[in-house]
């Protein structure tokens, strides 16, 4: 069990498609543990391997404290791994994202209301199912972690614009988190 660092927006490893999964991958219960500690740890409903440095197509969730607020069908801890997602029919709605990987930024997004995941559990055993609202909104934006997109991707030129002091604040390591950040290395921040 350990607290891992949270990788911000400004690492590659944010921006490549993730690796499939296999089930006798090294040490993998114990990173799916130390996963569910981080986003704990964070305050968050979400948290991708992408985003602790690891590129393996595997995320973990637990959306019950802001799905009870919404008085919608509550879901407890969650672990996805290889998801495929498939938008379904329905309305796309706007919402305020955060991200621990962008840290100080929220920005609204829209996006489908209804997707099918197909994806393996714990134990991979796969399984299929549809979801919609809050928690199919929190799914779609940890399956774009592993497919190297980012939520302030959807937005605006103008939106974009007014965020960009804030990216740089966090590309050279001014914001600070309540969470752990990596430490920003001196190979990062030449990337520009
Ligand atoms: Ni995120």
């Amino acid at each position: 069990m350990a607290i891992l660092p949270v990788v911000t927006y400004d690492d590659p490893v944010l921006r490549q498609p993730a690796e499939p999964v296999v089930p006798d991958h090294p040490g993998l219960e114990e990173f799916i543990d130390d996963l569910f500690d981080t986003m704990y740890e964070a305050n968050g409903v979400g948290l991708a391997a992408p985003q602790v440095g690891v590129s393996l197509k595997l995320f973990v969730v637990d959306a019950d404290a802001i799905t009870e607020e919404e008085d919608e069908e509550s879901f407890g801890p969650g672990v996805f791994i290889n998801p495929e997602i498939e938008v379904l029919e329905g309305e796309r709605w706007d919402a305020e994202e955060g991200c621990l990987s962008l840290p100080e930024i929220r920005e609204k997004v829209t996006r489908p209301d209804t997707i099918r995941i197909r994806y393996q559990d714990r134990d991979f055993q796969t399984r299929e199912e549809v979801h919609s609202g809050w928690y199919g909104r929190v799914l779609q934006h940890e399956y774009d972690h592993l497919r190297g997109v980012l939520f302030i991707d959807y937005l605006g030129a103008f939106r974009k614009r007014l965020i960009r002091k804030k990216l740089e604040e966090i590309r050279t390591g001014a914001v600070q988190a309540a969470y752990s950040l990596a430490p920003k290395s001196t190979e990062a921040g030449n990337q520009g």
